[in-house]
């Protein structure tokens, strides 16, 4: 059988920097647990723009639906501000996940131990918190139509966006929600404003219809999503798996991130339905963006890139055992104290640089043999 196959696209800001300690993950699992990746990289987001004119080249597109999982780095910074909507390189990262229909975004918010002191909220109302947001990604109000800003006629502009979702879409998110809480906690909690949007009722329908007909041994509750947000910071602990629609899971699950102590300690998967080969069409990606400010200076945390490495070995690969060793290796790296600028306070002392963040990670998973 021929290796499994790895697209990395670091993109732009710090991408490139995370990204390079992920390649070298990637290439000690190959060395060390026989796991031998066929790894290819090319660009995305400004960087393809400077390059095509282009966020994400058709080219760059089809490698992404040939190979087995995407690894992304981050896209965008201020020089590409300026560009035309079209251009933008967030409509690299849209495009792959619309033409890859990765539409179950999986957001684990998750607090290490020994970071529990870095939350904003006060330690007891997170330590131990481990919640799953499944985010809709490929439809709402993000792709609907009809879209855009119109002239009124009158002198005045409009600005339209559409919030849409299909009975078939709602279902297949809602599947994987519940498919993930049999794993974890058993409970599914969907987020949506049926108060005010029709598209919010027949989420909420559509959401029970799938408990009730497929998934009854699990426990569904539905929660308005304003009162979701409130709800997070005021007693996390309270939830196992959400899923809600594309737009609120961008919302909420930066809030539910920042309960953790820093945006730099969480992956992400967006999966879609599965190959010919079995394993669903996938891509991971920090929830951290490109961190412009950080650029270049070698101060990013590569560990938010390195567990979405683990979520690529649990979830396309079948190597949940594997993943579970990366995971813990990040954690020995905490608990050892070994602390990038963003898990530092003032005063705190000389911060660890990405590099010697990642060679922690290396030096863990050896010890872990
Ligand atoms: C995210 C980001 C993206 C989104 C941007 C970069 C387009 O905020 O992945 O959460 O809005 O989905
Ligand atoms: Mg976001």
């Amino acid at each position: 059988m021929s290796n499994p196959t790895l697209l990395i696209l670091a993109g732009d800001g710090i991408g490139p920097e995370v990204m390079t300690e992920v390649r070298k993950v990637i290439d000690w699992f190959g060395a060390k647990r026989d796991l031998v990746f066929d790894v290819s990289e090319d660009l995305v987001g400004g960087v393809a723009y400077d390059a095509h004119g282009k966020p994400l080249s058709d080219e760059t597109m089809a490698k992404a639906m040939a190979v087995d999982a995407v690894l992304l780095g981050a896209v965008g910074g201020p020089k590409y501000d300026e560009l035309d909507f079209s251009v933008k390189p967030e409509r690299g990262l849209l495009r792959l996940r619309k033409e890859m229909d990765l539409f179950s975004n999986l957001r684990p918010a998750q607090c290490f131990d020994a970071l529990a002191d870095f939350s904003s909220l006060k330690k007891e109302i997170v330590t131990g918190l481990d919640i799953m947001i499944v985010r809709e990604l490929t439809s709402g109000v993000y792709f609907g139509e009809p879209r855009g800003i119109i002239d009124d006629n009158e002198g005045g502009r409009i600005g339209v966006n559409t919030q849409r979702y299909t009975t078939n879409e709602i279902r297949r998110v809602a599947r994987s929600a519940f498919e993930l809480a049999k794993k974890r906690g058993n409970k599914v909690c969907s987020m949506e404003k049926a108060n005010v949007m029709e598209s919010g009722i027949l989420w909420r329908e559509e959401v029970q219809w799938v408990h009730d007909v497929e998934y009854p041994e699990v426990e569904l509750s539905h929660m308005y999503a304003d009162n979701g947000a409130m709800q997070l910071v005021r007693m996390p602990k309270q939830f196992d798996v959400i899923v809600t629609d594309n737009l609120f899971g961008d919302i909420l699950s930066d809030c539910a991130a920042m309960l953790t102590g820093s945006l730099g300690m969480l992956p992400s998967a967006s999966l879609g339905a599965p190959m010919e080969n079995g394993r669903p069409r996938a891509m991971y990606e920090p929830v951290h963006g490109s961190a412009p400010d950080i650029t270049g200076k070698g101060l990013a945390n590569p560990c938010a890139s390195i567990l979405s490495f683990a979520m690529a070995l649990r979830y396309s690969f079948d190597q949940g055992d594997e993943a579970t060793r990366l995971e813990a290796a990040v954690e020995t790296v905490l608990a050892d104290g070994v602390r990038t600028a963003d898990l530092m306070q003032a005063g705190d002392g000389t911060p660890a640089s990405t590099t010697e963040m990642g060679d922690a990670v290396l030096a863990a998973l050896e010890a872990s043999l």
